[in-house]
């Protein structure tokens, strides 16, 4: 009888270490889980000391200049190592595997192993090559390469289930944003078919995960290419009715792509988390033209309105960015204006930087560093007191909340997240874990709330 892999997760004992290193969006997140997965069933337990690994796997990102300099600088600081412990296997897999492949391994003569972005499956195998043969490798699966399947390892490893899971619905971006690298490190769009992504939620909830975040660089889009006609709204219908999952969320959402029918959504199913991440990059319709954005600043903010009317309760958060070429002082002040309009509740800022192979590379008029810099943190500083303000509005409130684990803060609190993704700090047992309560808010700081617990318990 062949082994199920349950079964397997359960009989092999760990007797070698994997370190892992993340860098990067929530989709190299999920892939570091996958890899987790794969070695766990080869008999490699996650360790959180780097010196006793014997696999040490850093999963890249590429999205900035200054995300790609990270992974550079840490691949430098592992040399010393690799020369007192040769045995030791250094892996680098993500974005910036795929943008260099084997210019990574001509630069850094400790690596072992470059996986390319659709090469992770089969990290398992490679590694045993290369114990063997002593030889490094690159591996560099081409667009055309078979999907490889998601099927074999759905289940997570025992012990590490977390009260959050992630769940990549499909890989790839079509998009063709002029600054960005992601459609060709990721290649073109891929869903993932419907029956495989709701049987890892299946899952991932028999093993007690209660929130689920559907992963993609434009989810709204899901469906495209697939043989059965699934759309992302079918998809969260289905999620809704076929699976046990208590609360879902989903990024990212391109606006050009944001229906009516998925804004109805956030009103009907009773799983859906009330918070749409959104990124807007720039107010000024110039800018959003050069980028290749697909909307106006005008439809955009039109679609946040829709929004909010469907659903009053609703957060949004966005990504933008500062210094794409040719922005002007006026563009800048537009998007200023238009995060003064839309009234984000949380934003994540970025600098704009070339990157190889995006468009916007070859655009004239760069923007000088001082002067990204003042704008960042002219805009940073406004939506910190919007933010501040949102948080405070919440104090008095009693909110339901999903309780996620110890707080970042070592305090002996708890911490969960209301279904607007805030972060609630509160004292109480670690018997809550898992379990979805009411808490009344009792203080607002920059980036979290204090509650209060020991009320009625909620049912979510
Ligand atoms: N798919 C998502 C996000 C992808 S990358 C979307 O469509 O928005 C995450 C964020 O990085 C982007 O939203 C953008 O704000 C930022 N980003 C991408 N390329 C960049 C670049 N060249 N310079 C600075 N920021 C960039
Ligand atoms: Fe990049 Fe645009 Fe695709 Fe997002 S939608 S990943 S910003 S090309
Ligand atoms: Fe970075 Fe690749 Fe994600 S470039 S943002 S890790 S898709």
């Amino acid at each position: 009888m062949i082994p199920t892999e349950n079964a397997l997760l359960k009989t092999i004992p760990a007797s070698r270490f994997l370190y892992v290193k993340t860098f990067g969006c929530q989709m190299n997140e999920y892939d570091s889980l996958r890899v987790q997965r794969i070695l766990h069933c080869q008999g490699y337990a996650l360790t959180s000391d780097m010196a006793s690994a014997d696999i040490i796997f850093l999963n890249t990102c590429s999205v900035r200049e200054k995300a790609e300099q990270k992974v550079h600088s840490f691949l430098g600081r592992l040399r010393h190592m690799k020369a007192q412990r040769p045995e030791l296997k250094i892996v680098v897999g993500g974005c910036v595997a795929q943008q260099l492949g084997r210019q990574l391994l001509e630069r850094f003569e400790h690596l072992d192993l470059v996986l390319g972005t659709r090469g992770i499956a089969a990290i398992g195998e490679l590694l045993e090559a290369i114990q063997e043969t002593k030889h490094r490798l690159a591996h560099l699966p081409d667009e055309e390469a078979p999907r490889h399947s998601y099927e074999q390892h759905l289940t997570p490893v025992p012990g590490t289930v977390a009260v959050t899971a992630p769940v990549t619905i499909m890989q790839g971006c079509d998009n063709y944003c002029t600054y960005c690298i992601v459609p060709y490190v990721r290649g073109r769009e891929r869903s993932r078919p419907v029956e495989e992504i709701l049987r890892e939620i299946q899952a991932l909830t028999a093993s007690g995960v209660r929130e689920i975040l559907l992963l993609g660089q434009n989810v709204n889009s899901y469906g495209r290419g697939l043989d059965e006609k699934t759309g992302f709204v079918d998809l969260l219908h289905r999620i809704q009715t076929e699976t046990e999952v208590g609360r879902l969320r989903f990024t990212t959402s391109h606006p050009k792509d944001l229906t009516a029918d998925l804004i109805q959504c956030f009103a009907d199913l009773p799983c859906l988390c009330k918070r749409l991440h959104l990124p807007v990059q720039a107010g000024s319709d110039s800018v959003l033209s050069r980028m290749n954005r697909g909307y106006t600043a005008a439809q955009y903010v039109e679609k946040i309105l829709a929004l909010r009317q469907a659903c009053p309760d609703m957060a949004v958060s966005a990504d933008v960015m500062v210094g794409f070429p040719g922005e002007t002082e006026d563009d800048f002040r537009k998007t200023l204006q238009l995060l003064e309009a839309v009234q984000f509740d949380n934003l994540f800022s970025f600098r704009y930087s070339d990157r190889p192979y995006a468009k916007s590379s070859e655009f004239p008029d760069k923007v000088d560093a001082q002067t990204k810099g003042r704008r960042l943190s002219e805009l940073q500083h406004l939506q910190a007191g919007i933010t501040l303000l949102k948080n405070q509005m919440e104090v008095g409130s009693i909110r339901e909340i999903l309780v996620e684990g110890p707080s970042h803060a070592a305090n002996g609190q708890l911490s969960g997240r209301t279904s607007q993704n805030r972060v609630v700090n509160f004292d109480g047992s670690k018997g809550l874990i898992g379990q979805t309560i009411y808490v009344k808010i009792v203080a607002a700081f920059s980036h979290s709330l204090k509650g209060e617990a020991g009320l009625q318990r909620g049912n979510a």
